[in-house]
């Protein structure tokens, strides 16, 4: 949800910011800006559109300079046009803010400096930027200045800003949103995501809540909250630079969808004893809470189904958005599992802050190595599927899911047995891949019309059938509703038309013909349906074949189909997968 880059180095600044924000595209897309100071004077550009649109209509990359800010927006306060994108400025556009996150009390503070300063846009940053102009006045520095203005915001923030009365800086700070810097001899990045320059140096500084920092060329210093400067040390980030680039596909969904076999076996590369331990900690916790939101959540909903039926450990699943509302409950013998791609969700964050506050013990399923889930985490597993860029989650989410596979068979003593079994899952995925894509293709076709589907499956493949219609409503943006096989007769039914699609996962388990007992009522009010099974049956209308596997693999091997129609669907519309509207991949705000 925004992504903010900042460079300051012996070299024009502006191409190597361009670059660096070009990797955090994922953050924000409806619009960019970059500005840099050039012997004392502020330079910029911003506009509507995508990183990639901005630098082709205003070219970015030619800004003076060999100190930069870029930004890329997810709006928040303020509709999506030029005024609103970043950077925003102060009355005498002598003071530039990029900024992640939400100024909670923001309507408040321009009540009181609208009389004294012009606003421009409606974007809650812009507030900094004339509270800086009042405090620079009486402060010494652009530091001193800007913690006076922390003392004032409300609410979430990664904040950067460059000035033509200190030109030879960046100053930056954060709270509860990631800023991360980077060091490398005399040149320096300031970032929301690792990522964006890891090509050029992996040593790190993490900032803390409320810490501020200073680049310039001569170095990086820190100062704690109260002003009192803090040595911080760099830490080398143990992630390798892998270049995210579509490589010959279409859509980065696509490729991560086919990386998704892959994704299994970079699952399991796991540290044993660390597997074992937290599967002893779950064993003993009193309460086991699993948190995430969207397909994190699913993957968090599949888990307690396997940590259930396989450990025999019942585990709640919570929201991440409503996880609050439950902590006065949670005792200190509690364990909560927090699952989340970027490691940066707000809500998820918050909650295990919340749960950290009660004495609660706190481990996390994560894939972005040192990000802020991560660091406040007591454990961490890395399910290392490297860089994911589209929105929707894919290979992410098988990932999450082979981690509760190794738990729950941690938990039965059967660890070894279960990865070697897990190993064979990977290529009959992609072998039925082969078989089944051009199939898909032709479904894709015939229902990319249609405004409702539906999808139902029973026990473990609950959260798949939750899973694929998560993915076919966020990147199509047709209606799709997910619900347990057995509750469609307790109202959803009485929406079955005559050729409404319905997607059912017919695993051959122990819950294969009570759903098809469902598929038969569905049959019966004409319903549409799409069986999701290892063999044909004459209930469905249309066949997706899926691999015969041990009853416990069916949601490994059903996942690809689902996330496979959700890309043809929104393909077959004009829609394009990696970019849906309104969303963004790192929900920074809650
Ligand atoms: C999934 O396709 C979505 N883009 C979204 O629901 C996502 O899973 C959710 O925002 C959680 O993100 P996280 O895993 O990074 O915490």
């Amino acid at each position: 949800m925004c992504g903010i880059v900042g460079f300051i180095g012996d070299q024009p600044a502006a191409p190597v910011v361009l670059r660096a924000i070009s990797r955090l595209e994922y953050r924000g897309y409806d619009s960019a800006g970059m500005v840099s100071v050039s012997n004392g004077r502020i330079y910029f550009q911003k506009d509507v559109g995508s990183i990639a649109d901005v630098q082709r209509k205003h070219k970015l990359d030619r800004l003076p300079g060999e100190i930069a800010l870029a930004h890329v927006r997810w709006a928040t306060h303020g509709r999506v046009n030029r005024v609103n994108a970043h950077p925003h400025f102060d009355c005498r556009k002598q003071i530039a803010v990029v900024h992640n996150g939400i100024i909670e009390n923001y309507q408040e503070l321009r009540a009181e400096l609208e009389g004294r300063h012009k606003f421009v846009s409606e974007a809650d940053t812009e507030v900094l930027c004339h509270l800086m102009e009042d405090y620079i006045e009486e402060s010494g520095s652009l530091e001193e200045a800007l913690l006076r203005a922390m003392d004032r915001l409300k609410g979430s923030y990664a904040i950067a800003m460059v000035s033509s009365r200190e030109p030879e800086k960046i100053v930056a700070t954060a709270k509860d949103c990631p800023l991360i810097v980077g060091l490398n001899g005399n040149s320096h990045f300031v970032a929301s995501d690792t990522f964006s320059f890891l090509d050029q140096t992996n040593e790190v500084v993490f900032l803390e809540e409320g810490e501020v920092a200073s680049l310039t060329k001569g170095g990086v210093s820190f100062l704690n909250r109260h002003g009192e400067e803090i040595a911080k040390e760099g830490q080398k980030v143990d992630s390798k630079w892998e270049e995210a680039t579509k490589e010959g596909y279409d859509s980065f969904m696509l490729k991560e969808i086919t990386e998704e076999p892959q994704a299994i076996l970079r699952a399991l590369m796991q540290d044993r004893g660390l597997i074992t331990e937290l599967a002893r900690e779950i064993s003993r916790a009193r309460q086991v809470v699993i948190t995430g939101c969207g397909s994190s959540r699913h993957a968090a909903l599949l888990g307690s189904y396997l940590l259930s039926k396989l450990g025999g450990k019942l585990c709640h699943v919570l929201t991440a958005s409503e996880f609050h509302y439950f902590t006065d409950s949670m005792a200190k013998d509690t364990l909560v599992i927090a699952v989340s791609q970027s490691g940066e969700t707000a809500d998820v964050i918050d909650g295990v802050k919340r749960a950290k506050a009660r004495g609660v013990r706190v481990f996390s399923i994560v894939n972005v190595v040192g990000s802020l889930l991560a660091r406040v985490s007591d454990k961490v597993i890395y399910i290392n599927c490297g860089p994911e860029i589209c929105v929707a989650a894919t290979k992410s989410f098988i990932g999450q899911v082979v981690i509760f596979y190794l738990l729950a068979f941690a938990l039965m003593g059967k660890l070894e047995e279960g990865i070697r079994k897990l190993e064979l899952v990977p290529r009959q995925i992609q072998e039925n891949f082969e078989q089944i894509d051009g199939k898909l293709k032709e479904l894709a076709q015939r229902t990319k019309n249609e405004n409702n589907f539906f999808y139902i499956a029973r026990g473990l493949n609950l959260a798949i059938a939750a899973e694929g219609a998560l993915k076919l409503k966020e990147i199509s943006y047709i209606h799709a509703e997910c619900m347990p096989a057995g509750e469609l007769k307790h109202g959803t039914l009485a929406l079955i038309e005559e050729g409404t699609p319905i997607v059912a996962i017919c695993a051959r388990d122990d819950t294969f013909y009570e759903t098809l007992n469902s598929v038969e009522e569905i049959k019966a009010r004409g319903g549409y349906v799409i069986g999701i099974c290892a063999e044909n049956n004459d209930s469905y209308d249309e066949w997706i074949r899926i691999p015969e596997v041990q009853e416990i693999f069916y949601p490994l091997v059903a996942i690809m189909p689902l996330h496979l129609l959700a890309h043809h669907v929104a393909v077959a519309r004009g829609k394009d997968p990696d970019r849906p509207r309104h969303l963004a991949k790192s929900v920074t705000v809650k």
